[in-house]
């Protein structure tokens, strides 16, 4: 980071007047999301986990299913971890689910906190959710940053520092973030931020004539929001797996993922090569099922499938068959339900190669 932006003294100073526009927008234009029409605790918990780096539009056909299957704490707690992944399969971060169920069972027997500082305490509750939580669900005066509300800040105050990367960047915001809080609105103003993100104060082409609060935005006023925030460019990796579309008997070749592994527990997916006991190069000359590509984290992934040439993978750990017809009933991680589809949309032209 450089030096501090000078526009935000201007903008404290005129932060009631920035609150009343803010709220006045949101109430008469924010989207009728289903978390913010029946709100309840549970809901906003719920909503709060599947919106971390989620957007809403995906997020929509997630929470009516799983407040259809697990409509209170209660629910959650008592539901085994695979109905939980399930229905929470395609999401991606599979993390949260599991957090989330974790979080249910802690809270199980004891009234609900109210306070930011003692939702941090609960498996996967960082402070942006820890924050939206106490504001929306029980009022306190807890301001959210994330990227959205960066973008938002960077803009009004047209802040000349460079940072490192969104979460230093949350880290710098986090002070001017809570003075424009506004203490009568908690939880709508938190919303407010989040809305103005996502609907106006885009990362590309922002739509500063509708904006509510473009009197106060310091790059509005000189023509160059996009220049905000400026954060050092991301490196990016390339990698790329070579997968395989193994078949015997009715039944196809997954690989576990370990009940050790934090992140994709108990999760199946198509196995790479070098899971299956292959040849990485030797796999990616078989026929090709498709190539999927995607960004994770740093890295951008390139992946490809392939048939598995006749005689098959060795017997390894972690490798399971799966009859195609148990296929829906498994939770998949990632982009597995993906590759699995595609397979059973293409085995019926070309037959099983493994036995
Ligand atoms: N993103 C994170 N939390 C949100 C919420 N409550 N409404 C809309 N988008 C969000």
């Amino acid at each position: 980071m450089t030096r501090k932006s000078s526009g935000r003294g201007a903008l404290v100073a005129r932060r009631a007047a920035f609150r009343a526009a803010l709220l006045a927008w949101y109430r008469a234009n924010r989207r009728r999301l289903p978390w913010r029409e029946s709100p309840s605790p549970y809901a906003t918990v719920v909503s709060e986990f599947m919106l971390q780096q989620t957007q809403v539009a995906t997020v929509l056909p997630y929470f009516g299913r799983w407040m259809a299957a697990l409509p209170g704490f209660a629910s959650l707690a008592a539901a085994p971890e695979a109905t939980v992944l399930l229905l929470w399969e395609g999401l991606g971060y599979y993390s949260r689910a599991r957090n989330l169920h974790r979080l249910a069972r802690e809270l199980a027997g004891r009234p609900l906190p109210r306070l930011a500082a003692q939702w941090r305490e609960l498996p996967g509750v960082g402070p942006y959710t820890a924050a939206a939580v106490a504001s929306i669900a029980f009022g306190e005066p807890r301001a959210c940053v994330d990227g959205n509300v960066v973008r938002i800040l960077a803009r009004l105050t047209r802040d000349a520092s460079r940072h490192r990367d969104s979460a230093s960047a949350s880290r710098a915001f986090a002070p001017l973030a809570q003075q424009l809080m506004n203490p009568a609105a908690p939880g709508d103003h938190n919303q407010a931020m989040m809305e103005l993100g996502a609907t106006v104060c885009l990362r590309r082409c922002p739509r500063c004539g509708g904006c509510p609060v473009r009197g106060f935005c310091a790059a509005a006023r000189k023509g160059d929001p996009e220049a905000y925030p400026r954060l050092e460019p991301k490196h990016t990796e390339r990698r790329t797996v070579v997968r395989v579309w193994c078949e015997r008997s009715g039944a196809l070749l997954l690989y576990r993922n370990p009940t050790g592994s934090r992140r994709l527990a108990g999760l199946h997916e198509l196995p790479t090569a070098e899971q299956a006991g292959l040849d990485p190069a030797a796999a990616a000359k078989g026929p090709l099922v498709g190539r999927m590509s995607r960004g994770m984290t740093r890295f951008r992934i390139s992946e490809s499938a392939h048939l598995a040439a006749a005689g098959g993978p060795a017997r390894r750990k972690g490798l399971v068959w799966v009859p195609l017809g148990d296929l829906p009933s498994v939770a998949l991680s990632g982009p597995h339900r993906k590759w699995t589809s595609r397979i059973l949309a293409q085995r019926d032209d070309r037959p099983g190669p493994c036995g």
